[in-house]
C-alpha cells in the first residue's frame, strides 16, 4: 500500500522530534501502521532553519519546505496534518481549515483545544475525520489513550496529575539544588519544556488547559476551560517548601478534577493550584519534568500513570502513536470509530463545574503572629466556629520583634468554611499580613 503523506505545521522541539523519530523508526512504524508514514511537506517561518532541522540527520531530502502553512493545509495530496505550531487564533484557523478538507488532524495542541476543542470537534464529527491528540497532555505519557479506551468499563471518580513538567522541573532544582527560580527557569527553557510563553507554566495556565483535556474525557462533559480555578507557583514560598517537608509533605502543582457531590446535587471540580501530599506517596516523589496522573476508577480502583512530560522524543513518541492510529482507522466507518472525547458526542452530559467555594479538601495554613498568650487559643477557637477541624501544628521559635509562625494542617472541609475563617483570623490584632493557605490532598 503507498504511504500516507502527512504534513508538518512546525519544526520547532516537538516537530523536530516528530520528523526524527519517524525518519528513525520509520519500519518499525510500518509494521504497525500497515503502510508506511512519510512527511511530504513542512511548514515554518524560517525556512533556512527548517531545512537544517530535518537535513539534520538525513531523510529531509525531498519534503517541501514552505513558508505558508495553509500551502500544507490545502495541498490536496496532503492525507493527515500535523499541527504543532502552537497558539491559538492561527492554529485553529489552520485545523479547521484542514477538516474542511476532509484532512485528518494531530496536534499537540492543549492550548487549541481547551479553548476551541468544542468546535474543532464537532467539525471534524460533520466531517468525518479524526482529530488526534495524545501529546497535548503528558508529553510522552499515553494518558489520553489510557482514559479514552484503556479504562473504558469504568465510571472514573478523579484524575489528579502533576501535568506540567516545567514547574515541577523549577520545584525540584529549587529544592535539591538550591538554585533560583529565574535559572531554572531559563534550564526549562533551554531544554525545550517551556511553552513559548512561559507564564503559562508558571501560572498554571498549561496544566489547566490540560487538566480540562482529561476531565471531558474521563466525565464526558464539553471542554470547559473557563471555568476552571487557576493558580500556579510564582506565590509560593521557599519557608512553606521547608515547613510542608517537615510535617511530611511535598509541594506540587498539582491539577485535580472529581466528581462531587454538593447538598445533593452532582458536580465536577476542575482546579490546578500548589498542593501539598503525603511525602510517602508516590505521585509525590516525581521530580524533574517528569509527569504523573493518577486516576480513580470504580472498577480498576487507583491506577498511575508516569513518564516523560515534555521534550522533543517523549512528545514526538505521543505525535506518532496518533499517527499510526489514524492510518490504521482512515478507512473504518466514522461512526465506528473511537469517539474525539471517549462518549458519543449526542451522550455529553452537562455536569456543572463547581464553583471552588464548594470544593472539600484539607488546609495548610501559615499564620505569622504576635508571640502573645492567647494567640493559639483564638486560632483554634475561630477554625472550631467554624466547624474545621485540625490535624497537625506546627510552631516555630519566635524571631524579630518577637513574631512567629504557626503551620496548621486542617481535616477536609469545604473551601467557604476556610475562607471565612481566613478573614476573621486576618482580622486579629495578633496576626501579622495575610494567611498563605495552600490546598492538601492525601491521595490515598
Ligand atoms: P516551538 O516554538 O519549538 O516550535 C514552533 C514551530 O512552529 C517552529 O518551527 C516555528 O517556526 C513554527 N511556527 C510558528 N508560527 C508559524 C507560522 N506562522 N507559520 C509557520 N510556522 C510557524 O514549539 P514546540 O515544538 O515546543 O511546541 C509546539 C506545540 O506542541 C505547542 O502547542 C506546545 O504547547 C505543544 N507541546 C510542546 C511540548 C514540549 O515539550 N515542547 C510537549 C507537549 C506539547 P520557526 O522556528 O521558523 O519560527
Ligand atoms: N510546557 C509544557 C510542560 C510542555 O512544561 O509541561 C508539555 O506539555
Amino acid at each position: 500500500m503507498k504511504p500516507i503523506k502527512a504534513g508538518l505545521l512546525g519544526v520547532g522541539t516537538v516537530g523536530a522530534g516528530t520528523f526524527h523519530v519517524l525518519q528513525r523508526n520509520q519500519e518499525e512504524i510500518r509494521r504497525r501502521a500497515g503502510r508506511g508514514i512519510e512527511v511530504a511537506m513542512v511548514a515554518a517561518r524560517d525556512l533556512e532553519r527548517a531545512r537544517r532541522v530535518i537535513g539534520l540527520k538525513g531523510g529531509g531530502e525531498d519534503v517541501e519546505v514552505v513558508g505558508d502553512p495553509f500551502a500544507v493545509v490545502n495541498n490536496p495530496d496532503i492525507d493527515i496534518v500535523v499541527e504543532l505550531i502552537g497558539g491559538y487564533e492561527l492554529a485553529r484557523e489552520l485545523v479547521l481549515q484542514a477538516i474542511a478538507n476532509g484532512k485528518h488532524v494531530v496536534t499537540a495542541n492543549k492550548a487549541l483545544l481547551a479553548l476551541h476543542g468544542n468546535e474543532i470537534f464537532e467539525a471534524a464529527q460533520a466531517k468525518g475525520v479524526m482529530v488526534a491528540f495524545e501529546a497535548a497532555v503528558a508529553g510522552g505519557v499515553p494518558i489520553i489513550k489510557a482514559l479514552r479506551e484503556g479504562l473504558s468499563a469504568n465510571r472514573i471518580e478523579s484524575v489528579a496529575g502533576i501535568i506540567n513538567g516545567t514547574t515541577n522541573f523549577i520545584l525540584s532544582e529549587m529544592r535539591d539544588k538550591g538554585l533560583d527560580f529565574g535559572t531554572v527557569l531559563k534550564q526549562a527553557q533551554e531544554l525545550g519544556y517551556a511553552e513559548a510563553d512561559p507564564t503559562f507554566d508558571i501560572e498554571g495556565v498549561d496544566a489547566a488547559h490540560k487538566l480540562t483535556i482529561m476531565a471531558a474525557i474521563a466525565f464526558g462533559i464539553p471542554m470547559q476551560f473557563a471555568s476552571s480555578h487557576i493558580e500556579g507557583i510564582s506565590q509560593l514560598q521557599a519557608v512553606d517548601i521547608r515547613y510542608a517537608e517537615q510535617l511530611g509533605y511535598r509541594i506540587k502543582l498539582l491539577g485535580i478534577t472529581r466528581r462531587t457531590v454538593v447538598d445533593g446535587a452532582e458536580g465536577i471540580e476542575l482546579r490546578v493550584h500548589p498542593t501539598l501530599i503525603p511525602s510517602a506517596r508516590l505521585i509525590a516523589n516525581v521530580e524533574g519534568a517528569m509527569n504523573a496522573v493518577l486516576v480513580k476508577a470504580d472498577a480498576v480502583g487507583t491506577t498511575l500513570y508516569y513518564g516523560k512530560g515534555a521534550g522533543a522524543e517523549p512528545t514526538a513518541s505521543a505525535v506518532i502513536a496518533d499517527l499510526v492510529d489514524v492510518t490504521r482507522l482512515a478507512t473504518v466507518d466514522p461512526y465506528q470509530r473511537v469517539p474525539h472525547l471517549a462518549f458519543q458526542p449526542a451522550e455529553l452530559a452537562d455536569l456543572p463545574i463547581l464553583p471552588m467555594e464548594e470544593i472539600r479538601t484539607a488546609y495548610y495554613l501559615r499564620v505569622y503572629v504576635q508571640d502573645q498568650l492567647g494567640v493559639m487559643a483564638d486560632l483554634t477557637r475561630i477554625l472550631a466556629e467554624a466547624g474545621i477541624s485540625i490535624d497537625a501544628v506546627l510552631q516555630k521559635e519566635p524571631g524579630e520583634k518577637a513574631r512567629t509562625d504557626i503551620v496548621i494542617i486542617t481535616h477536609q472541609t469545604r473551601e467557604k468554611f476556610v475562607n471565612a475563617a481566613i478573614a476573621k483570623i486576618e482580622a486579629l490584632s495578633t496576626v501579622v499580613g495575610k494567611v498563605v493557605r495552600i490546598r492538601l490532598e492525601s491521595l490515598g
